[in-house]
């Protein structure tokens, strides 16, 4: 599997399922922002940010301030090197000047500018809980898209509290909350051959993300966050992933071999039988070379103070 392609391919499913209503109230908060006489340049941590396809999203929003200072941190230099080599390819048809800026950080930071839009954009690879810890900066809006559930929600909810500025917000988009649904087409109900040991695989799959983060993540964020603070605005981002006439759309099919390379391998180790379960993903693969998975998982978006 290639991450990266999978990053890539997750886009036009995230375009779906992001909550508009959330959204909307970030939009509202960045507005009311902008109206402050003392309002300065809006800046932005995004942590797990992959190949940085949050950022070339802000940048196609109306809603985005004009003066941006955007860092994009991930964990690994090949999402962060992705993203870097990304940005000028997504930006030029969009009418979007890149150019590199400033000596100090050489081949780190860029300026993407159109119009009365200049957002400079900063990228760095490294651990987002030492990056949160060490920086002496402030942020205004933190946001982390599809990372609270690979952490400690109670952590990463802490951490970025810790570096926000007065009135900053954090938005977590498509955090997985606990659900993941495999159907078959064909109309009826999915009561395929190895449907209780498909069960039996997605609980593994849940226990092997609690392993290292929380397959809750959702539900527990929006508990946890008005404890030191207040939940803004909160509601579903499902992902559905679905055929249509002529196939899955985009590079769907390979984000859907990904999701279930991704299941089988967390769960090679859970103790289940490797037989069966090689039967399982033969046969989720099958049906997506047919065009016949159907893939839902439940996720919420969160704006919180
Ligand atoms: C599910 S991916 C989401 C990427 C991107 N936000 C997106 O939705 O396209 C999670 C990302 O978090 C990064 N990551 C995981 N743990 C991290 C950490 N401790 N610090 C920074 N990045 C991390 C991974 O490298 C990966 O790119």
């Amino acid at each position: 599997m290639n991450f990266q392609r999978y990053l890539s391919a997750k886009r036009t499913v995230d375009d779906r399922a992001l909550n508009q209503r959330v959204e909307a109230r970030l939009a509202d908060e960045l507005r009311e922002r902008a109206r402050r006489p003392d309002c300065d340049d809006l800046r932005v941590l995004e942590v797990g940010a992959g190949i940085g396809a949050t950022l070339t999203r802000f940048l196609s929003r109306p809603w985005l301030p004009d003066r941006v200072r955007y860092t994009v941190l991930d964990l690994r230099e090949e999402n962060v090197s992705a993203a870097r080599e990304r940005l000028p390819a997504w930006a030029a048809p969009r009418g979007y000047a890149v150019r590199r800026a400033g000596d100090r950080h050489a081949g780190n930071r860029f300026l993407v500018g159109r119009g009365r839009r200049r957002v400079e954009v900063e990228f760095r690879t490294g651990d987002a809980f030492d990056f949160l810890a060490e920086t002496g900066r402030e942020f205004d809006l933190v946001v982390a898209h599809a990372f609270v559930d690979l952490v400690d929600p109670a952590d990463a909810l802490a951490a970025f509290r810790g570096v926000l500025a007065p009135g900053g917000v954090i938005y977590c988009p498509i955090t997985f909350d606990g659900g993941t649904i495999f159907e078959s087409g064909g109309g009826g109900a999915d009561s395929g051959p190895d449907s209780a040991f498909e069960e039996r695989v997605v609980s593994a799959f849940h226990d092997h993300i609690d392993a290292g983060g929380d397959s809750r993540a959702g539900r527990h964020l929006l508990s946890l966050a008005p404890e030191e603070g207040a939940v803004l605005a909160v509601g579903g981002s499902d992902w559905v992933v679905r055929p249509r006439e002529d196939g899955y759309p985009a590079d769907e099919a390979y984000f859907l071999d990904c999701i279930v390379e991704m299941v089988g391998g967390a769960v090679e180790d859970e103790g289940l039988d490797s037989d069966r379960l090689d039967r399982w993903t033969d046969r989720r693969r099958d049906q997506i070379e047919s065009a016949e998975l159907v893939y839902c998982t439940h996720q919420l978006d969160l704006l919180v103070r």
